[in-house]
């Protein structure tokens, strides 16, 4: 059994910038950074993606949430080591996607919808939110209300009460021909 003291020779040096190679919104990138940077800032920093936003900081508010690998996390809890070999989406991927696009102003539905439907008001929370709701959508063309609530209850927003986004997203399912939810209930 080997030593748990001892340093494991595979793993990166803390100290030392490490090359990332990933694709992100469809594009191969080269990023440099600590092991550790976290993966928020390098977006922010590197390819400039300042889409991605930080609220809290710990995991907690969803703000910062993009896709790796098609499941959604919160970037300020991820190491830049992480991306390596990854597929990333961050909110600046979002228009122009997937079978929702809006070809009249190349927005995605959801974010049509959110423009629409008064679903932002600061903005610190849409980008995640949208892309939590992309994501759902992607998963699940067809989500009740309940499914709905789920798919976006890693994301809070400090201005909106919520109504607002939730109309946004059950806007988006209408405007895509999707059923929306039969009943409503307030989160
Ligand atoms: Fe990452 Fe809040 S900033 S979860
Ligand atoms: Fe301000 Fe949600 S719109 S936090």
């Amino acid at each position: 059994m080997p030593d748990s003291r001892e340093p494991d020779a595979r793993a990166p040096n803390p100290a030392s910038k490490i090359r990332v190679q990933c694709e992100i919104n469809g594009r191969a990138m080269t990023l440099e950074a600590y092991p550790m940077a976290r993966l928020l800032d390098v977006l922010r920093e590197q390819p400039g993606l300042t889409g991605t936003k930080e609220g809290c900081g710990e995991g907690e508010c969803g703000a910062c949430a993009i896709e790796l690998d098609g499941a959604l996390v919160n970037s300020c809890l991820v190491p830049a080591s992480q991306a390596e070999s990854a597929k990333i989406r961050t909110i600046e991927g979002v228009a122009g996607s997937g079978l929702l696009q809006n070809d009249a102003v190349r927005l995605h539905a959801v974010q049509q919808a959110f423009l629409t439907h008064g679903g932002a008001q600061c903005g610190i929370c849409t980008p995640g939110m949208i892309l939590a709701a992309v994501n759902l959508l992607e998963r699940n063309p067809h989500p009740s209300e309940v499914e709905i609530r789920e798919g976006l209850a890693g994301n809070l927003c400090r201005c909106t009460g919520y109504t607002k986004i939730f109309e946004s997203v059950v806007a988006a399912l209408r405007a895509t021909a999707a059923q929306p939810p039969q009943t409503e209930s307030r989160r």
